[in-house]
């Protein structure tokens, strides 16, 4: 099973990626986790990522197609994988369309989590992130049982960089400008599935699941 999960910043993909990979015991391979990775440990990607991630832009194209080529050309990668945050440009789209097919394979679901703009903002700025292991918490939808601490492994929970109300504006404006047109790319290759992120937490979950026929 090969699944892109499309939406814009806060639609939920993050969330719904990694339970369908629990699910369906595939990696969780997330472009924007793997920048914020190496921004921690102070890698030359990380530096040069962080720039442009702090002002809500998009990481340039060639610093992030070879990475996921190599990614998803990885021994873990063989029975399929959920990208998350990938592609996110037409160009990266096509990068990805002509790795696959060089290996006589495509991707299987596109799909694409509908939030509208103000609830966008609204969830942004009630997210909280793991310092330690990046779990996602929301300050009303998803509180976590000990405030300001994660469930999973109790570590401090932070507010990201990029969820600043300025930045998460300028984000909504690089979403519709730079990647809601893989809404129609992916229509027109027949594998895009939509899906209403307004519902709760577990019913996008199941509409997930059951759109992909399993
Ligand atoms: P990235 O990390 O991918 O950020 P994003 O797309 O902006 O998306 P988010 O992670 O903010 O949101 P999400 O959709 O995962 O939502 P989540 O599940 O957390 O990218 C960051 C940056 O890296 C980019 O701006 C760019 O600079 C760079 N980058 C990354 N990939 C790139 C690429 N391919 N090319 C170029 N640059 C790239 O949910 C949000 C909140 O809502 C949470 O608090 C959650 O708990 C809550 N929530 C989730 N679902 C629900 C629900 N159904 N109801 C209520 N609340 C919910
Ligand atoms: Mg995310």
């Amino acid at each position: 099973m090969k699944i892109i999960m499309l939406g814009a910043p806060g639609a939920g993909k993050g969330t719904q990626a990694k339970k369908i990979a629990e699910k369906f015991g595939i990696p969780h391979i997330s472009t924007g986790d793997i920048f914020r990775a190496n921004i921690k440990e102070g890698t030359e990607l990380g530096k040069k990522a962080k720039a442009f991630m702090d002002k809500g832009e998009l990481v340039p194209d060639e610093l992030t197609c070879d990475l996921v080529m190599d990614r998803i050309s990885s021994d873990d990668c063989k029975n399929g994988f959920i990208l998350d945050g990938f592609p996110r440009t037409i160009p990266q789209a096509e990068a990805l369309s002509k790795a696959l097919s060089a290996k006589g394979e495509k991707m299987d679901y596109a799909v694409d989590i509908e939030v509208n703009d103000e609830a966008i903002v609204e969830r942004m700025g009630g997210r909280r992130a793991c310092a330690v292991c990046g779990a996602t918490f929301h300050l009303v939808n998803i509180p976590p049982k000990v405030e300001g601490h994660c469930d999973s492994c109790g570590g401090p929970l932070i507010l990201r960089d990029d969820d600043k109300p300025e930045t998460v504006r300028k984000r909504l404006e690089v979403y519709h400008d730079q990647t809601q047109p893989l809404i129609a790319y992916y229509e027109k290759e027949g594998i895009l599935k939509q899906v209403d992120g307004m519902l709760p937490m577990e019913e996008v979950f199941n509409k997930i699941v059951q759109l992909t026929g399993e």
